[in-house]
């Protein structure tokens, strides 16, 4: 949107969540509850975004990252004075859209539609409202018998029929620049809160016989603030259902929603089933057919298509089409997994890439090891690739099979189409069509048992 900068306020420490982290890096669906916002400004198509930060500044900033402008806060004196801190970096001539950090389930659409709201009635403000049946500690919307927006009056300043009032200010706010960057220096922190509160700018706008609008917003999740550690968890709980709705609506299986969290930046492929108690974070891409879970969880993780996934964790990894993965197989950063390979049964593969065909079925480690095609590795068989100093590599050709219970220790190579024996400890690079083999011969002593009971 061409002519409107965004500032958003995100100074606050966030008491009432009684936590080290500032109240807008808690986590919704993956992302912190800013960035959400700050996602939201952008899919409505505007780029000048200002925040406001002050409590933990630098993890902030580190957090949103460097695309947007920051100005401090130094102390938190109210909302006004938190939006007055950007009159330096914002052109005074656009059109000024106000949000908090603390509003993740704010929706482009919304954003807009305000701003079309402001446009077409040439208003000074237009206020972001909703109508609540518990309205609690917000702001109250007072009108005027012609129905306009009057003022707003904070909960704490409030006459009791004024909190009776359910229409409520839900502190997202489009502003002509002049006006609101003219107005603020003239708040005045005279309230029950000795703030100066950006609300304010509504009364004065109206007393000023300026044109102030009142938008409504129709779906009251949208504008809900989080000051609790309660209204997080509520907030999730609304966001993953959204997410899941739109995976349903794009074919996907959710078996269980209320069981199922799913983050927002997480896609799945149509045809894709998403059984019970599934977690799919971050970045994760999965692609169609595939079966995930029960019981999953995949952080960062790429899914070919028609893979299973059952009782497993995987993160930071790449999985082929047609993998079996699971039960209860641990895939750790850096694998990569060719197409149809099977890591079964209390597996762990850690930064190594096995390629299409392998089989890893039980009870194995595999780390920082390339894996060639069609190897079939023998249930225990673990990779030794730590002397406690280095972490070295092991090599498994193409077509090898790797003897159950055999030790690799790394580095070292077996050559393709070579098999080692059934509990070997491999030192030393085993050719390719050879046999590897060692431990020691065994010897059956006659009659032991029998003698050793008299
Ligand atoms: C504010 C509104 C209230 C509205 C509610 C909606 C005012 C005076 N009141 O109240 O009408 O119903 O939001 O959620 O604006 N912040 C700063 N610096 C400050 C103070 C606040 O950056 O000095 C930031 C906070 O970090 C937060 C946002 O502004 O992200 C809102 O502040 P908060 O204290 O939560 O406002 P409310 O009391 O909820
Ligand atoms: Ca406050």
């Amino acid at each position: 949107m061409g002519g409107v900068a965004a500032i958003v306020m995100a100074a606050g420490k966030g008491t009432r969540m009684k936590s080290n982290t500032p109240k807008i890096l808690h986590q919704v669906c993956g992302k912190p509850l800013a960035a959400h916002v700050v996602q939201a400004l952008r899919d409505a198509g505007i780029d000048d975004i200002t925040v406001v930060v002050g409590h933990g500044r630098e993890l902030v900033e580190q957090a949103l990252g460097p695309a947007l402008k920051y100005v401090y806060q130094e102390q938190q004196l109210g909302t006004g004075h938190a939006v007055l801190q950007a009159k330096g970096v914002v052109d005074h001539d656009k059109t000024v859209l106000v949000v908090s950090g603390d509003t993740p389930l704010l929706t482009p659409f919304t954003l807009q539609k305000l701003v079309e709201c402001q446009q077409l009635a040439g208003a000074k403000v237009s206020v972001l409202t909703a109508v609540l049946s518990d309205p609690a500690g917000y702001g109250r919307i007072i009108r005027s018998p012609d129905g306009r927006v009057a003022e707003i009056v904070e909960y704490k300043d409030a006459t009791p029929e004024q909190r009776a009032i359910q229409e409520i200010n839900s502190g997202t706010y489009c502003f002509s620049g002049r006006f609101l960057f003219g107005g603020l220096t003239k708040l005045s922190p005279a309230n029950a809160q000795k703030e100066y509160y950006l609300t304010d700018l509504v009364g004065m706008a109206v007393e000023a016989g300026e044109k102030v609008e009142g938008l409504v917003c129709s779906d009251e999740r949208e504008i809900q603030g989080i000051n609790s550690r309660e209204q997080l968890a509520e907030a999730v709980r609304v966001m993953n259902a959204i997410n899941l709705q739109r995976l349903m609506a794009e074919g996907v299986t959710v078996v269980d929603p209320f069981t199922t969290y799913i983050d927002s930046g997480v896609r799945v492929g149509r045809d894709s089933v998403v059984l019970p108690f599934c977690l799919l974070q971050g970045n994760t891409v999965i692609g169609e057919e595939c079966t995930i879970g029960p019981q999953s969880r995949l952080s960062n993780v790429s899914v070919g298509n028609r893979a299973v996934v059952e009782h497993s964790v995987a993160k930071d990894a790449v999985i082929g089409d047609d993998c079996l993965i699971g039960p209860f197989a641990y895939l750790r950063p850096g694998t990569v997994l060719g197409a149809k390979v099977k890591i079964g049964d209390f597996v762990e593969i850690k930064n190594s890439f096995v390629d299409e065909g392998s089989k890893i079925p039980h009870l194995s480690y595999v780390g920082d090891s390339h894996v060639g095609r069609n190897v079939n590795v023998g249930a225990g068989t673990i990779t030794c690739n730590y002397d406690g100093k280095t972490k070295s590599h092991t090599e498994i050709g193409d077509g090898a099979f790797i003897g159950s219970n055999t030790n690799l220790v790394a580095p070292v190579k077996v050559g393709s189409g070579a098999m080692t024996a059934a509990g070997s400890t491999i030192t030393k690079d085993v050719p390719p069509d050879s046999l590897g083999v060692a431990r020691n011969k065994q010897v059956n002593i006659q009659n032991w048992v029998s003698a050793s009971k008299k």
